[in-house]
């Protein structure tokens, strides 16, 4: 595995090589999660690139930037041992300057959901993500769905900015208590861990709702809501997957959205239906 700091020389080196590249965007702290996208775009692709990046621009201010989980050792060895060709670890003033251009996220649909809560949030993911992507010019690059509404945004960007590139969205890897995987689990203490799996648990009594024939928006929400009790629900919606707001769930199309606050740890889930 070759470590690479330079975007020029990332891409030089990229230019060279034959074959499809396959590209796994992080900001690190690799869990099993990370590892099964590694994992999808190897089998897919000849090359396999991973970026770690933990991008300011995503952040809000007061948010967790400045103690947000680096393990740049551990997250060496995993890349290594998952059969990474290219790790690409660029600092800030590789990736940024000054006064330059910005991408908006969609002024609706960045700015619901995660992106009221975090209003900004998505340009700075749409940014370094765009900057990334013409970094690498991957064939693939793959993302989770666990982060479902920043799946949605790439895949409008890619289709508005005629990227050409195939976005791969990957199942949400969980624990085996249902918690989904995150890097930010790691803020749980034991007692929160135990409230956090209240989320999964309510995904799941939505799922076995619809599939007892309870189509109803309304009231899938509300049985999850007691389920969710007495956790700080930001948002609890279903949306079609263009991300608007629907009334009945319509199987093959729906996807469930939770973000709770678990002590001052803010976790995000989904089922997609
Ligand atoms: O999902 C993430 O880890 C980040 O938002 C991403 C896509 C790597 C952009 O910084």
């Amino acid at each position: 595995m070759q470590i690479i700091t330079s975007a020029k020389e990332l891409q030089t080196i990229l230019k060279q090589v034959g074959g499809t590249v396959g590209f796994v965007p992080t900001m690190g702290a690799l869990h099993e999660g990370h590892v099964s996208l590694i994992k999808q775009a190897r089998t897919q692709n000849d090359v396999v690139v991973v970026s770690i990046f933990v991008n300011p621009t995503q952040f809000l201010q007061g948010e967790d930037l400045d103690k947000y989980p680096r393990k740049e050792e551990a997250d060496r060895k995993i890349c290594e041992l998952s059969g990474v060709d290219y790790l690409f670890l660029p600092q800030v003033d590789e990736m940024y300057g000054k006064d330059e251009v910005f991408v908006e996220a969609p002024l609706v649909r960045g700015y619901i959901l995660e992106g009221a809560t975090r209003p900004g949030h998505f340009s700075g993911v749409l940014t370094v993500v765009l900057k990334l992507l013409h970094i690498v010019s991957p064939s693939r690059a793959y993302f989770g769905k666990k982060d479902a509404q920043q799946l949605f945004l790439i895949e409008e960007m890619v289709r508005n900015l005629f990227l050409d590139v195939e976005i791969v969205p990957c199942e949400t890897m969980r624990e085996s208590d249902g918690l989904a995987l995150s890097s930010r689990n790691v803020y749980l203490s034991k007692e929160e861990r135990k409230e956090a799996l209240k989320i999964s648990s309510s995904l799941n009594l939505a799922r076995s709702l619809v599939t007892k024939g309870e189509l109803e928006s309304e009231k899938i929400i509300e049985a999850m809501k007691k389920r969710l009790e007495p956790l700080e629900v930001e948002y609890l919606v279903v949306v079609n997957r263009r991300f608007e707001s629907i009334k009945q769930v319509v199987i093959g199309d729906t996807i469930v959205l939770v973000e709770a606050i678990v002590g001052s740890t803010r976790l995000l889930d989904n089922i997609w239906l």
